[in-house]
């Protein structure tokens, strides 16, 4: 089959374009013929090396995580599933991905797609709706009412927390840059603040939460904004302790894990129009460097996907 690994770290050079022979599905798992693979930061975040601390991967690689594909073999176990199902997931990182015709995964890690998106933009949601739901609900317990504000509201997770704060009924102040204004306010933000121009601190008080995709000064002064008690919830990291205790807020920090069942959740709400995920560059999997580079960039709008099967 094609596959796209890396067999050094480095740069979007390293990613190569080859044949690699098919995996087989073993006990527990199924094999998926790859329709889409989604792209995310931790991708070319792995291909430069900067996971080698907390994953240890042998080399070669198949990198990407975001899959939507449908189910051809079952291992032994089949928990349910049956050939044909269309499925999507957020595949075991410490294991090759999904930038490949093939990949097999542990059924745990997948359930069954939305019906009403096709598989580009079913590929785009796992780790970066994950990544919001687990913030938002697992970790900051946001609830009807409160006021939530979220940075890089117009990325792969923003988006998704923008949708996720706004179907809770919180109420959701984003910061983006001015190209973005009006996609996240047709998201559901109340507020979209120019970070470019303007400092969200001398205009946001007060808030019951914070999501933070940015780390650093972002992350830092973040917390002058949460009301007491409030909490911020990073991607990257977590603030230095005195100045939680300056504040009286609380921080965390989330790493998303697979969970079949909030997939499904958030299927039915992509599925009753709650949620909408956004796309904006499908490639095919052959130009998996130029994804990266966009991707690295910084500046997506929604989600960059693979196209793996014509
Ligand atoms: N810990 C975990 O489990 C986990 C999971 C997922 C993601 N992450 C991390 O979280 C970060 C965000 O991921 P992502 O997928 O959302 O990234 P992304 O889609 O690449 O984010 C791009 C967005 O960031 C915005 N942006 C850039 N600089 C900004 C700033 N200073 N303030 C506000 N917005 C800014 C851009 O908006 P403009 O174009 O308008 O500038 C763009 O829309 C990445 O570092 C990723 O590795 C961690």
């Amino acid at each position: 089959m094609k596959a796209v690994r890396i067999h050094q770290y480095g740069s979007p050079e390293v990613l190569v374009y080859e044949d690699v022979v098919r995996p087989r599905p073993g006990s527990g798992n199924v094999l998926v013929e790859v329709h889409a693979a989604g792209v995310n930061p931790i991708d070319w975040k792995v291909r430069e090396g900067h996971a080698k601390g907390w994953l240890n991967h042998a080399l070669p690689l198949i990198l990407g995580w975001d899959v939507s594909g449908v189910i051809v073999e079952l291992g032994n176990t089949a928990n349910g599933f049956k050939k044909g199902d269309e499925v999507y997931g957020k595949l075991d990182v410490m294991h090759d991905g999904a930038y490949a015709e093939y990949t097999t995964t542990a059924t745990e890690n997948i359930t069954l797609k939305p019906k009403t998106v096709d598989h580009v933009h079913a590929a785009a949601v796992p780790i970066a709706a994950l990544t919001a739901w687990q913030s938002l609900f697992d970790l900051a317990n946001l609830s009807t009412g409160q006021t939530i504000l979220i940075h890089a509201a117009a990325g792969g997770v923003g988006h998704f927390a923008v949708q996720f704060a706004k179907w809770k009924g919180a109420r959701v102040i984003g910061t983006a840059s001015a190209r973005n204004t009006k996609f996240v306010k047709k998201l559901g933000a109340e507020e979209v603040i120019d970070y470019t121009v303007r400092k969200f601190e001398d205009e946001v008080r007060g808030v019951d939460c914070v999501l933070d995709t940015q780390g650093g000064e972002v992350l830092s002064r973040s917390l002058r904004v949460l009301k007491k008690g409030g909490i911020v919830v990073s991607t990257l990291e977590e603030p230095r302790a005195e100045d939680l205790t300056r504040y009286g807020v609380r921080a965390t920090h989330v790493i998303a894990k697979s969970d079949s069942r909030q997939l499904k959740e958030i299927a039915a709400l992509i599925d009753t129009g709650h949620v909408k995920p956004a796309v904006e560059i499908v490639l095919p999997l052959a130009e998996a460097r130029k994804a990266h580079e966009l991707s690295q960039s910084g500046h997506t709008h929604g989600k960059i996907v693979l196209k793996v099967k014509p």
